[in-house]
């Protein structure tokens, strides 16, 4: 396939920025979209251009890192894919391919299509853990008995790998479904209920603190997740803020 790119390169966090078009021909559409850009990146090297910077890691769906802003879409025209896992197949000859980094307030660009998502970690840091007895006497967790059915919830919302996906996609930049994802993983098992109050109290602070928008309930970010995330993690949060607020 031959196509055009039309790539969002900025030098820096202060720099403007603007899309930047390249050819690249002869490409597999059994290539994943990141080795297309690796292929892309070779060329410019050799032409002793700058590569154009992207973020990766594992190439298989599970760092959340590949953040990239495909033809309009967080990770592209697939679902249920990050963009390492996006295929050149999806695509036909002679197309051409916007690609921009997420874009967010909370999620500064640093260069060309890598953006700053240290918000999220700062996020989990604020509660994103539990407390576990390491004196000798911990319970095995096998040993715990939990419902199927919130054991099968938990594991699910425990899925989610961070990408930012869903805050690219909301109008509104917000972080909701992510921080449901990780406020519910803990919330429905047990061992999540000694911090569970202080828990969601200063995980959502900190998402206000970092300047995510808020839900209005348009449902994209579950769309658009790649992990599946359920808009039901975004109802628990709540019903859990609102029921530690309650407690003060
Ligand atoms: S909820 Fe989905 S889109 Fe959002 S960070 Fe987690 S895996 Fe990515
Ligand atoms: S590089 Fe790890 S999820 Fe894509």
């Amino acid at each position: 396939m031959n196509l055009t790119l039309k790539i969002w390169r900025q030098k820096d966090a202060n720099d403007k920025g603007k899309m930047v078009d390249y050819k690249i021909n002869d490409v597999s559409p059994d290539m994943s979209f990141l080795e297309m850009l690796d292929v892309l990146n070779n060329e410019l090297i050799e032409k002793g251009e700058e590569p154009v910077a992207f973020d990766h890691d594992c190439r298989e769906g599970i760092c959340g890192s590949c953040s990239l802003y495909i033809n309009g879409e967080a990770h592209g025209p697939d679902r249920g894919v990050t963009t390492c896992q996006l295929h050149m197949r999806m695509f036909k000859d002679g197309d051409t391919i916007f690609i921009e980094p997420f874009r967010a307030k909370a999620f500064p660009v640093i260069k060309d299509l890598v953006v700053d998502r240290t918000a999220f970690d700062r996020i989990q840091h604020a509660g994103g853990f539990i407390s576990v007895n390491t004196s000798g006497n911990t319970i095995d967790a096998n040993a715990i008995p939990i419902n199927k059915e919130d054991a099968d919830d938990a594991f699910s919302a425990a899925t989610c790998i961070g990408c930012g996906a869903c805050v690219a996609t909301c109008k509104n930049s917000s972080a909701m479904l992510f921080v449901g994802a990780k406020v519910s993983q803990f919330a429905l098992l047990p061992q999540g209920q000694v911090e569970a109050t202080e828990r969601v109290l200063n995980m959502v602070n900190q998402m206000d603190a970092e300047g995510f928008g808020n839900c209005t309930n348009t449902g994209a970010c579950e769309v658009e997740c790649p992990k599946g995330i359920s808009l039901e993690n975004i109802a628990r949060m709540n019903r859990e803020y609102l029921a530690a607020s309650l407690k003060g």
